[in-house]
C-alpha cells in the first residue's frame, strides 16, 4: 500500500487472549492497541474497525474485556483489546490485578507501536484519564486519543467538549498527540484511524 492510499480490511481474526505479555504472540507484526476507561467503548470501535460485529466482545456492562486479546489484521499487524481501567465496582484486587495486566504489556511489548486512548467525548477531562496520559508521556509511550460516543451528543456539543479537552491537554503537553473524533454507532473515524495505521505499517 502505497502513503494515503485507503486501507481496506481483507482479513481479521482472533488470535489468543492473555493475563501476560510474555505470553502474547511470538510475533514481530507491530502492534496497535486500544485502552481507556471501562465501559469507553475500546472493543465496541475495534468491531468497528474491522467490520465485524463482535470480533472483539462488548457489553452494556463496564469490566467486559479483563485480558489482552490479539487479533490478526490483514495478515500484515495485531489490533490489541486492552482491559479498561478505573471500574470503580471491581474489587481492589481486580483492579491492581487489571493494572498489572496492561502496565506490562504496554512497558514491556515492543511490538507495541501505537496505543489508542479512548475518552468519552461526553466528559469533562477526568483525572483518571490525565494521569494516564501521563504517565504514558513519562515512559515515552507513543499514543493517540481518540474521543468516543460522538453520536450521544450534538455535534456542536461535540466540537466544544473536544476544544476544552485540547486546552486542558496543552496545560501540560507542548504538543498534541493525533486526535481521533469517532462513533462506532454511526461508524464515524474509521477510515482515518485506518489510514493511520496504514501510513505507519507501510512506512
Ligand atoms: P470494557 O471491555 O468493559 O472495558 O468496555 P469497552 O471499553 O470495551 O466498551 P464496549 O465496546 O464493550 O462498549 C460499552 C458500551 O458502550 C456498549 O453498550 C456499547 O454498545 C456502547 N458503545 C460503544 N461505542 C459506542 C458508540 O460509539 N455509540 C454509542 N451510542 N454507544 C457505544
Ligand atoms: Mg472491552
Amino acid at each position: 500500500m502505497q502513503k494515503n492510499k485507503k486501507m481496506q480490511i481483507t482479513s481479521a481474526t482472533f488470535v489468543i487472549s492473555n493475563t501476560n505479555y510474555k505470553k502474547c504472540p511470538e510475533s514481530d507484526l507491530m502492534e496497535f492497541a486500544f485502552i481507556g476507561r471501562s465501559n469507553v467503548g475500546k472493543s465496541s470501535l475495534i468491531n468497528m474497525l474491522v467490520n465485524h460485529k463482535d470480533l472483539a466482545k462488548t457489553s452494556s456492562k463496564p469490566g467486559k474485556t479483563l485480558l489482552i486479546n490479539h487479533f490478526l489484521i490483514n495478515e500484515k499487524f495485531h489490533i490489541v483489546d486492552l482491559p479498561g481501567y478505573g471500574y470503580a465496582r471491581a474489587s481492589k484486587t481486580q483492579r491492581e490485578n487489571l493494572r498489572k495486566i496492561n502496565e506490562g504489556y504496554i512497558l514491556f511489548r515492543p511490538q507495541l507501536t501505537n496505543l489508542f486512548v479512548l475518552i468519552d467525548s461526553r466528559l469533562e477531562p477526568q483525572q483518571i484519564d490525565l494521569e494516564f496520559m501521563e504517565w504514558l508521556g513519562e515512559n515515552s509511550v507513543p499514543f493517540s486519543i481518540v474521543f468516543t460516543k460522538g453520536d450521544k451528543q450534538s455535534s456542536q456539543k461535540l466540537t466544544d467538549n473536544v476544544e476544552k479537552y485540547k486546552t486542558k491537554l496543552l496545560e501540560t503537553w507542548e504538543t498534541l498527540p493525533p486526535i481521533f473524533i469517532t462513533s462506532s454507532e454511526k461508524r464515524l473515524g474509521k477510515e482515518e484511524i485506518l489510514n493511520y495505521i496504514g501510513q505507519i505499517v507501510e512506512s
